[in-house]
C-alpha cells in the first residue's frame, strides 16, 4: 500500500465535531465588533515579504525565522502572512482609508509562522485581528481592552488576567535603548546567546527573555517606565484611570516589550495560566509610527489580535459542552416507511423554527435511542411500525423521566413549546 500524505505539522484539520464551537465564537466575535461599531475588512493571506520585514523589523523572530517565504513565478519574494496588521495598514494606505478619516476595523484569518509546534502554538492558527486608526487619546485603548473583557464575560471565560506597559514614544525608547545597552555591556558574562544576539539589534526583546538564567540580571536592569516622556505617561495614567473606573483589573508589566517592533506607548497581553507555555490569549497595543514607516501619512493607531486556538481550547477545557449544536428534537425512525414519513415531519418541525436531527442511515430501536441520548436533545420523537399504523407520534422527553406519550403530530408543537 502507498504512504498516505498527511498534514503538514502544525497545521491542523478543524472536524466537524468542533466546527458548532468554531461557529459559535465566529457569531459571537462578529456581533460584538457590531456593537462597537467595528467594519470587518478582508485582506490577502499572502503580501510582499518586504511588507513584513519593515512593518514587523528585520531583526525579529518572526521575520528573522519564522516566515514562509517563498519566490513568486516573476522572482518577487512573497510570504504568507504571520500577523495582520501590516496588511490591515498596507490596504488602508492603499485605498486611502486613513485620509482625513477614523477608521475601526476588523478582520479574521489565518496566519502562519514557522514555530516550533505545541499545545496552543501552530504554524498555521486563526487571529481574529481589531485595528482603530486616527485616534491619539487613551479613550480608544480603553474601548478595545473594554471589547476584549465583555467577550470573556460573554464567554463564560475566567482566570484571564491583563498585564499592561507603555512603551513610550519612538524617541523616548531610542534613549532608554541606549541606557539598556550599557547596563547589559557591562554584564555582558551574565547573557545566554539569544541575549548576547539580541544586544546587537534588539536589546528591549532581552527584558522578555523566558530563560531562567536571565532573571538575575533583568530584574536589575533600568525599567522604561520610569523614563517615559511626560506625554506618554499621561496617556498610560489615563488608560490606567479609565480601566479602572471600568471595572477592569490590570497589573502593570514592566517587562512586557512584545515580539513585533512596531509598537509604541500602551502595550497588552491578557494571559492564563491554563494553557501551558502558551499563555496569551490575546495581545495588541499602539503603534502610532507604523502608517508613516509603511509610506502613508502619519496616523494614530492602536490593536489587537486573539488567537482563536487558545480561545477554543480554554472554552472546551471550562465548558466541556459549550457551542456544540445542540437539535431540539431527535427523530427515531424504525424502518423505511417509517423513514419516508420521518423525511416529511422533520421538515414540518423545521419549518415551525426548531432543530432536528433525523436518524439517518437505519438501526435498531436501542441504537437510535442511544444517538438521541449522545445529540442532547430535548425531546425524542419515535415512529415504528404502531405509530404507522395509528397516523400517531410517540414523544419522550430525554431530560426527565416523565412517561412517553403517543400523540397527532400537530401536537408536537405545544409540547416543543411547553415540555411534556
Ligand atoms: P501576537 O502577539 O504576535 O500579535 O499574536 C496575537 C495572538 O495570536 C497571541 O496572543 C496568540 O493568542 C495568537 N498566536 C500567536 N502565535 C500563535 C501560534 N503560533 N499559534 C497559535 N496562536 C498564536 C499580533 O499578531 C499583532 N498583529 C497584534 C496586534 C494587532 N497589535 C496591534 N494590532
Amino acid at each position: 500500500m502507498t504512504k498516505s500524505i498527511q498534514a503538514i505539522r502544525g497545521m491542523n484539520d478543524l472536524l466537524p465535531v468542533d466546527i458548532g464551537l468554531w461557529q459559535y465564537i465566529e457569531k459571537s466575535v462578529s456581533d460584538l465588533m457590531t456593537a462597537y461599531g467595528y467594519s470587518e475588512i478582508r485582506l490577502p493571506i499572502v503580501e510582499q515579504t518586504a511588507l513584513f520585514a519593515r512593518a514587523i523589523g528585520d531583526v525579529t523572530d518572526i521575520v528573522e525565522k519564522e516566515m514562509y517565504t517563498f519566490p513568486d513565478r516573476n522572482g518577487d519574494s512573497l510570504s504568507l502572512r504571520p500577523e495582520g496588521t501590516a496588511g490591515c495598514v498596507r490596504a488602508g494606505i492603499e485605498h486611502g482609508l486613513f485620509h482625513n478619516q477614523q477608521q475601526r476595523l476588523w478582520y479574521t484569518g489565518p496566519m502562519f509562522r514557522h514555530e516550533r509546534p505545541q499545545k496552543g502554538r501552530y504554524r498555521q492558527f486563526y487571529q481574529v485581528g481589531v485595528e482603530a486608526y486616527g485616534f491619539e487619546g487613551p479613550d480608544i485603548d480603553c474601548e478595545l481592552i473594554q471589547m476584549t473583557a465583555r467577550f470573556w464575560r460573554l464567554l463564560g471565560l475566567k482566570g484571564l488576567r491583563l498585564e499592561l506597559n507603555s512603551l513610550g514614544t519612538a524617541e523616548c525608547r531610542r534613549s532608554y535603548r541606549e541606557m539598556l545597552v550599557e547596563y547589559y555591556e557591562s554584564r555582558r558574562a551574565m547573557l545566554d546567546e539569544d541575549s548576547l544576539r539580541r544586544l546587537e539589534h534588539n536589546p528591549l526583546r532581552i527584558l522578555d527573555s523566558k530563560n531562567p538564567q536571565m532573571v538575575e540580571v533583568n530584574a536589575g536592569a533600568p525599567a522604561l517606565m520610569d523614563h517615559l516622556d511626560p506625554e506618554s505617561r499621561q496617556h498610560f495614567t489615563r488608560l490606567c484611570d479609565r480601566l479602572t473606573a471600568s471595572g477592569i483589573e490590570f497589573t502593570i508589566n514592566q517587562r512586557l516589550v512584545r515580539g513585533l517592533d512596531y509598537y509604541s506607548r500602551t502595550v497588552f497581553e491578557w494571559k492564563t495560566d491554563q494553557l501551558g507555555a502558551q499563555s496569551a490569549v490575546c495581545a495588541g497595543g499602539r503603534y502610532d509610527g507604523l502608517v508613516e514607516t509603511l509610506g502613508g501619512r502619519s496616523t494614530p493607531a492602536v490593536g489587537f489580535a486573539m488567537g482563536l486556538e487558545r480561545i477554543i481550547e480554554l472554552v472546551q477545557l471550562q465548558k466541556p459542552d459549550f457551542g456544540l449544536a445542540v437539535p431540539d428534537v431527535f427523530l427515531v425512525v424504525i424502518g423505511e416507511k417509517a423513514g419516508d414519513r420521518g423525511q416529511l415531519l422533520a421538515e414540518k418541525i423545521r419549518d415551525a423554527g426548531y432543530s432536528v436531527l433525523l436518524n439517518c442511515g437505519g438501526g435498531s430501536l436501542k441504537a437510535q435511542m442511544k444517538r438521541a441520548d449522545k445529540s442532547n436533545a430535548r425531546l425524542a420523537l419515535l415512529i415504528g411500525e404502531d405509530e404507522l399504523e395509528t397516523g400517531m407520534v410517540t414523544i419522550k422527553d430525554l431530560r426527565s423521566n416523565a412517561d412517553q406519550l403517543s400523540v397527532t403530530e400537530d401536537r408536537i408543537f405545544d409540547y416543543l413549546q411547553n415540555g411534556i
